[in-house]
């Protein structure tokens, strides 16, 4: 089935390592005919979620206006959610995770989003996989929380300036990815 993929970033870094593993990503999943949006979290203005519990209810997802009032719209119309972004302090950028955090807004909604499958591209300076295990289990944790399929996660570590990753088998592994998403 050709999906409808969410690749969503967290780098305010423009064409750095992880950005570079998402287009590499959007490459694959194009050519096998699938549609991707691909939203950069570090250019948009997303605070954290203040737990008040008024989501939807004021014409917007969050009540709070800020750009996650686009970004639900994208979330409503994806089939696939791919998380493309660099490591920070062992778990997701702020950024990013403000985005995640208002996810809250379809659970107190009660909506359903029709999102079934999730990967993760993650690019990171330690050398060492295991010290990956923060952000792959929180990634885990929610997929399955949310009852996501995960496809895959790209872990390329060594990773610290912006084009490290040419030197790396990490955008053949992200396109070889989106390729074979079914
Ligand atoms: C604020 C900050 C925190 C970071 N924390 C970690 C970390 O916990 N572990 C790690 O391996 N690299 C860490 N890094 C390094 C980045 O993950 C690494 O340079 C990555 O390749 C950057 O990806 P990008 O080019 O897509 O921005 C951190 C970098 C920054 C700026």
């Amino acid at each position: 089935m050709l999906k409808n993929i969410l690749v969503l970033t967290g780098s305010p870094r423009k064409g750095g390592n992880s950005d570079k593993l998402a287009d590499a990503f959007i490459a694959g999943a194009q050519q096998a005919g699938h549609t991707t949006v691909k939203y950069a979290t570090a250019d948009k203005r997303i605070k954290g979620c203040i737990d008040c519990q008024t989501c939807f209810k004021k014409g917007t997802a969050c009540s709070i206006p800020d750009d996650f009032s686009e970004l639900a719209p994208l979330l409503e119309q994806a089939d696939m959610i791919v998380f493309a972004t660099p490591m920070y302090w062992f778990s997701f950028p702020a950024q990013l995770k403000a985005a995640i955090d208002k996810f809250y807004s379809f659970l107190i909604s009660k909506r359903t989003l029709k999102i079934k499958d999730c990967a993760l591209l993650v690019t990171g300076g330690d050398k060492d996989e295991s010290n990956y295990e923060g952000i792959v289990t929180s990634y885990k944790l929610i997929a399955r929380f949310l009852g996501w399929k995960d496809s895959g996660v790209i872990i390329v570590p060594g990773l610290h300036d912006k084009d490290d990753i040419l030197k790396t088998d990490g955008l053949k592994r992200a396109e070889a990815l989106g390729k074979n998403i079914l």
